[in-house]
C-alpha cells in the first residue's frame, strides 16, 4: 500500500533534513528553503468540485502557501461527523475574517456518490458556514488517495449501518511544510489557536475575544463528568447555564430548562438515539428538527451512565441559572 510506505519516505527525508543540518547548517539553510517534504511533491494535485460547481486541482488551488483545515465527511452521517464540522464551525468563528484570508477550511466528501455538489451546498448552509471554508466533491479514487496521503484512510467499513471513517482532521501551512493531526474533540480555542497562532508562525491572535492568560485561573477547576462530556460532545452545537464560549448563534438548541421541560424518558431516548428518533417521525423530534434548519442532531453513541452524569450537570445548569433570578 502507497500510503504508509510514503508517510513513511516522506518522514525519513525529514529526519535526514534535520541530519544535514545539524551537520553543515549552512548547506541544509539553502536546501531547506526550496525543498518542503510536504509540499508539492507529496500532496496530489488531483481535480476537485467545490459545492459551487467549480473544478479545482488540489495542491495549485486549494494547499499551495496556505495554512489550512482539512477533514473528511458525508452529508449523509449521523453519527459523529456532524459534531465534527460545528467543531470547524467554532473554531471558523473564533478566527473570524481571517477564514478565506489566510486560513482555509476544506471539507472533503467521502461518500462522491450521494455528495453532488448541491448536496455539499445544502449541508454547509445548515451549518451556517461561513466564507473561507469549502466543501469539495470528486472521484472517489482520487479522494482515497488524498485521504491515504494525510494518513486518514480507513479501508471502507460499515459500522452501524455508517460508513466508518477518521474523524481527525489536518491542519497545516504549505509553506513551512508544517502539518498535524487534530481531533475535533479538542477544545475550539486551542484548535483556533493552533491554526491561527502556531501554524501561521504566530502572526496574529486567533479570537476575537482574545482569552488573556493573566485572567485564566491558575488550576483548572475539576470538571464533574456530565460536565466534561457536555463540553467535549455537545457544546460544539448547544448551551448550557452560563455560555462560556459566546457564538453568534448556536446550532442546536439552548439546554439551560430541557431537564424540566421535557419528559425523562423521552429525553433519555432523544440523546442515547437521535437518529432512529428521527426516522421513526417522533412528533416533538420532527418539530425540533423542522425548527433547526432540519439538521439532524447525531447519535453520539452514549452509554447509559454518561446520559446520565450530563442530564445531572443539566439540572445543575439550570438550578444555577434560576438562583441567579
Ligand atoms: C452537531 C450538532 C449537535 C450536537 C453535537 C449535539 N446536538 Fe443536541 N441537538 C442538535 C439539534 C440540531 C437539535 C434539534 C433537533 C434536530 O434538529 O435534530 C438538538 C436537540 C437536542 C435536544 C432536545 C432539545 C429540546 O428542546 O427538547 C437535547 C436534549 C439535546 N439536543 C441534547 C444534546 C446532548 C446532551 C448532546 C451531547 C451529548 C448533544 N445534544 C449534541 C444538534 C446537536
Amino acid at each position: 500500500m502507497i500510503k504508509s510506505r510514503d508517510l513513511l519516505r516522506a518522514a525519513t527525508v525529514v529526519v535526514m533534513l534535520a541530519g544535514i543540518w545539524n551537520v553543515t547548517p549552512s548547506h541544509a539553510a539553502n536546501g531547506s528553503q526550496n525543498y518542503n517534504p510536504w509540499g508539492k511533491s507529496y500532496f496530489p494535485n488531483v481535480p476537485l468540485t467545490t459545492m459551487d460547481g467549480k473544478p479545482v486541482k488540489f495542491y495549485d488551488d486549494l494547499i499551495k502557501g496556505k495554512v489550512v483545515a482539512v477533514n473528511f465527511i458525508f452529508t449523509g452521517c449521523t453519527a459523529s461527523c456532524g459534531m465534527e464540522t460545528a467543531r470547524m464551525r467554532q473554531v471558523q468563528q473564533l478566527l473570524g475574517d481571517r477564514v478565506g484570508k489566510d486560513v482555509f477550511f476544506y471539507s472533503i466528501t467521502i461518500d462522491p456518490d450521494n455528495d453532488s455538489p448541491e448536496a455539499l451546498k445544502a449541508y454547509a448552509k445548515k451549518f451556517d458556514v461561513g466564507p473561507g471554508w469549502t466543501f469539495l466533491t470528486g472521484d472517489i479514487k482520487d479522494i482515497d488517495m488524498l485521504r491515504s496521503k494525510f494518513g486518514l484512510y480507513k479501508p471502507p467499513q460499515l459500522v452501524d449501518g455508517q460508513i466508518d471513517h477518521d474523524l481527525s482532521m489536518m491542519i497545516g501551512n504549505d509553506t513551512t511544510g508544517r502539518w498535524q493531526k487534530a481531533s475535533p474533540m479538542e477544545n475550539p480555542e486551542v484548535l483556533a489557536t493552533q491554526i491561527g497562532s502556531w501554524l501561521s508562525n504566530w502572526k496574529g491572535t486567533p479570537t476575537h475575544q482574545n482569552p488573556s492568560y493573566a485572567k485564566a485561573p491558575v488550576r483548572l477547576p475539576q470538571l464533574s463528568k456530565g460536565e466534561e462530556l457536555f463540553r467535549t460532545r455537545c457544546a460544539t452545537c448547544h448551551t448550557v447555564g452560563i455560555n462560556d464560549t459566546p457564538m453568534a448563534k448556536t446550532i442546536g438548541p439552548d439546554l439551560t430548562y430541557v431537564t424540566s421541560s421535557r419528559d425523562r424518558n423521552w429525553l433519555v431516548r432523544w440523546i442515547r438515539e437521535p437518529d432512529v428518533m428521527l426516522a421513526e417521525k417522533d412528533p416533538l423530534a420532527m418539530t425540533l428538527y423542522a425548527k433547526y434548519n432540519k439538521l439532524a442532531m447525531p447519535n453520539l453513541k452514549l452509554k447509559d451512565g454518561e446520559i446520565e452524569s450530563l442530564l445531572s450537570f443539566m439540572e445543575k445548569g439550570a438550578a444555577a441559572m434560576a438562583a441567579k433570578k
